[in-house]
């Protein structure tokens, strides 16, 4: 029996799904270096049939990731696959992800398909799939709710097409422990072909069982679990990584299996999909959240002060969270920077690097003490000015009893031309956006608005969070600053800058299409 199960990150498609998530590619990039870091089988970059961005991110994926297999998504069409394996040429490890929903309810109502007409497409772009490439696998959409019975049938025709893994999702987060397990332990006894070929699960969130569900496949014999970082993903969003990994290494003794995963980095990682997803990680989520850590109660400070292990089955250490203590200070020099960025998984650029310095340095000056939580505030703050055409030149707001709120703002678009606007509001942060948009002319709708302390203390950072929807889309912006106002009016041109570099990147893809014609 192999005790090795392989952890497959989908946070760069199923994740990207999550309303609001879109990523730019190059920060797909990043991502995706940091999960080979993190030491994960296999990274699902895109669906590169979707569009020319997804096209692209998964061959630059491709080209950059040098150790873990990169997955394509495509469905059971010629067209698709041969997109995922163009996006996929320059891949290392490659691997072509074909899926088909086979339940009755898909097989009714999207495909209009009997099943033996499922079973023939299965074979076919299965087959395509492995003329192609060698690592294949197969997804039966909706498998949870397919017929058992038939979905041995799919996962026999999808082996003898020369699938490598077949994919057991759950794909509204339907089943429930006992019922998954069993259906994994049915596949598992009903065909032989799983001594070779792997058997893996996907697993929605609607029900809060993702992780459960998960577990208990891999206790019936899955060996390669697909997931995302922070669980993020369509709806309620898929496995978490960090929970699976943590559950199967704390719980060693009742799973006895391995994963390739490097615990420690699994905090960093964390807090950088967040800050490039804009999703925030609830205060008590399971292993990153802000609490998983802290102890509030007396009794259980006490214990954990005499011994570790009375209220801790894990130490914050083994999955690298950030300590609360001062990492570097007033005195810090650029090697000690240096080093924390790296471990941060930051690339800054030279000059960059030199910018973000010298906030740091100001940063210190200002505040007495410097936490990990002020620093990766800063570092974000820095790496979002610049990317985008417009920037703030200065703003003033003024507001108090009796007078209307006002704000005046200064804004500079990429050829440095500057745009002066000022308007009133229903408070200062309302005129703020209001001169924003006219300087801008974009027209953006609030639809929620969150301010929180990144530490403690009154000179602490606040970090404000905006969610805006523009046509039919949602994006985020998240910035911090020891002023929320002025923190406020980079979240919003934070989100300016994504919608504007979505429009540019539309027209590009438009203008090279009528170029091609
Ligand atoms: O949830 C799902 O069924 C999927 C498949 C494409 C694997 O994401
Ligand atoms: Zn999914």
């Amino acid at each position: 029996m192999n005790h090795r199960v392989a952890i497959f990150d989908t946070t760069l498609r199923d994740g990207e799904q999550s309303p609001g998530a879109s990523m730019t590619i190059d920060e797909k990039v990043v991502i995706a270096k940091a999960l080979e870091d993190l030491g994960v089988d296999i990274i699902e970059a895109g669906f590169p049939i979707a569009s020319e961005g997804d096209f692209e991110a998964v061959q630059r994926v491709a080209q950059s990731v040098m150790r873990a297999t990169v997955a394509g998504l495509a469905r059971c069409h010629p067209k698709d696959i041969e997109r995922a394996w163009q996006a996929l040429a320059h891949a290392l490890r490659p691997r072509i992800h074909v899926f088909l929903a086979t339940s009755p309810i898909h097989r009714q109502y999207k495909l209009n398909l009997s099943k033996q007409q499922v079973l023939a497409r299965v074979a076919e772009g299965v087959a395509m799939a492995r003329r192609l490439c060698d690592d294949v696998e197969f997804s039966a959409e909706d498998a949870a709710r397919t017929e058992p019975e038939f979905l041995v049938e799919v996962a026999q025709v999808a082996l003898a097409a020369g699938a490598t893994t077949f994919n057991v999702p759950d794909t509204v987060g339907y089943t429930t422990p006992d019922q998954f397990g069993d259906l994994v332990d049915r596949l598992m006894q009903d065909l032989p072909q799983f001594q070779q070929a792997v058997l893996s699960v996907h697993c929605h969130n609607d029900l809060g069982l993702a992780v459960a569900n998960s577990l208990a496949a891999v206790k019936a014999g899955a060996r390669q679990v697909e997931c995302t970082i922070n669980g993020i993903g369509e709806r309620a969003g898929n496995c978490a990584l960090e929970e699976v990994v943590m559950a199967l290494r704390t719980r060693h003794d009742l799973f006895g299996l391995e994963t390739g995963i490097d615990s420690r980095r699994i905090f960093s990682t964390s807090q950088l999909v967040s800050r490039v997803t804009g999703l925030h990680v609830q205060r008590n989520k399971a292993i990153v959240g802000q609490n998983a850590f802290a102890h509030e109660a007396g009794i259980h400070q006490h214990g954990v002060l005499q011994c570790q292990e009375t209220y801790e089955i894990m130490k914050p250490e083994d999955v690298g969270v950030a300590s609360s203590q001062l990492v570097l200070g007033k005195h810090s020099g650029r090697h000690a920077f240096k080093d924390w960025l790296n471990k941060q998984s930051f690339e800054l650029s030279d000059a960059h690097f030199e910018k973000t310095f010298a906030a740091f340095k100001a940063l210190a000056d200002k505040k007495k003490t410097i936490y990990e939580s002020d620093l990766l505030a800063l570092v974000e703050g820095e790496l979002q000015s610049t990317t985008g055409p417009w920037r703030i030149a200065s703003l003033h707001t003024s507001a108090g009893t009796g007078t209307p709120p006002t704000a005046a703002i200064s804004l500079m678009d990429e050829r440095n031309v500057v745009h002066e606007e000022a308007a009133c509001g229903d408070g200062p942060v309302d005129a703020l956006f209001k001169a924003i948009e006219r300087a801008t002319g974009v027209r953006a709708v609030l639809k929620s608005y969150e301010i929180r302390s990144v530490t403690s203390g009154r000179d602490a950072q606040g970090e404000v969070s905006i969610e805006v929807s523009h046509g039919d889309q949602t994006y985020r912006g998240r910035s911090f600053s020891t002023d929320i106002i002025e923190a406020s009016g980079h979240a919003m041109i934070q989100v300016i800058n994504r919608l504007c570099r979505k429009a540019q990147n539309e027209a590009d893809h438009l203008a090279e299409a009528y170029h091609a014609s």
